[in-house]
């Protein structure tokens, strides 16, 4: 289980500055990423030898210093000790991931959602990930299943240029064929009606997207759909996610059930990733 950040520095910053530290933070390859507030800034050395000193792998410390923002899903980061760099090689699952986290979008959290996906893939299936980034779901779902292949298209050039090294590196050719350009685009050009299964791991357009999810989906399928949602204290996200999904469908006379949602993880107070299989029956 990883430390806590607040318990790392204990014993290194005053308590009442401890309690503007952020608990939780990545481990990317050999880079670590944190949130500093304005006020931390001043400790960043501190901070970052001691998280080096109880991650003996970490190379390098950046501090994020924006949200994960724009069409590609990128963070302003700024570099705050060790080797100053942003690109490394990560390891999850059995497949290494090359990737420059200031110009890529990457998240190390996504990895037991990365496999739930994996173990449902029948053998042969064809698959489309819409928003692929540098690759990991595809990657981890070639390696780990009998899969036909997985068209695996992301917008973002730097994203499209890591996920052609990934492919390499994690010898999954002919399985994993990288696609650059805009997922509806890609869809309504070239893959229509082919695919057993679609991924959508983009919240921020996974509604608005879902139409071309179904026009390349084959008669019945699976889509992997991911959304963010609030919910006060009573209130269900995944059931608020099933009824915005449901009114979509229905608006567009599709039959369809949900076999599963979960709640991938806590995005902010009240907010949360949520994680939808569609099972679509036209
Ligand atoms: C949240 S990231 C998910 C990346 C990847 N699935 C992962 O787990 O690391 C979303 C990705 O979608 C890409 N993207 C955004 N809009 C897109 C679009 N219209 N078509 C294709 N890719 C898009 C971004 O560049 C980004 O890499």
């Amino acid at each position: 289980m990883r430390k806590r950040l607040r318990k790392i520095l204990s014993e290194f910053l005053p308590e009442d500055e401890l309690l503007y530290v952020y608990n939780s933070y990545d481990i990317v390859g050999d880079i670590a990423i944190l949130r500093l507030t304005d006020k931390l800034m001043r400790y960043g050395q501190i901070i970052a030898e001691a998280l080096m000193g109880v991650h003996r792998n970490v190379k390098t410390v950046l501090a994020q210093t924006g949200p994960v923002c724009g069409d590609f899903r990128i963070r302003k980061l700024e570099y705050i000790a060790g080797e100053n760099k942003t690109v490394t090689l990560h390891r999850e699952s059995g497949c290494l991931f090359r990737v420059d986290v200031e110009k890529c979008y990457f998240s190390p959290r996504l990895s037991y959602e990365r496999m739930r996906i994996a173990k449902q893939v029948r053998d042969g299936e064809v698959v489309i990930n819409m928003f692929a980034g540098v690759g990991c779901f595809s990657i981890v779902m070639a390696k780990h299943s009998n899969i036909g292949k997985v068209y695996s298209i992301d917008v973002n050039p730097a994203a499209f240029q890591y996920m052609q090294e990934n492919v390499r590196l994690n010898r999954v050719y002919g399985k994993v064929i990288p696609v650059f350009g805009d997922a509806k685009n890609v869809i309504e050009e070239r893959v229509c009606h082919v695919a057993d299964r679609v991924l959508m791991p983009l919240p921020e357009k996974a509604l608005k997207y879902l139409p071309y999810a179904l026009l390349t989906l084959k008669k019945t399928g699976f889509i992997h759909y991911y959304d963010f949602e609030h919910a006060r204290k009573g209130e269900n996200p995944i059931e608020k996610v099933k009824l915005k999904v449901a009114e979509k469908l229905e608006n567009l006379s599709v039959t369809f059930d949900f076999p599963f949602g979960r709640i991938v993880r806590s995005t902010g107070p009240n907010w949360y990733q949520v994680a939808l299989d569609i099972a679509v029956k036209h």
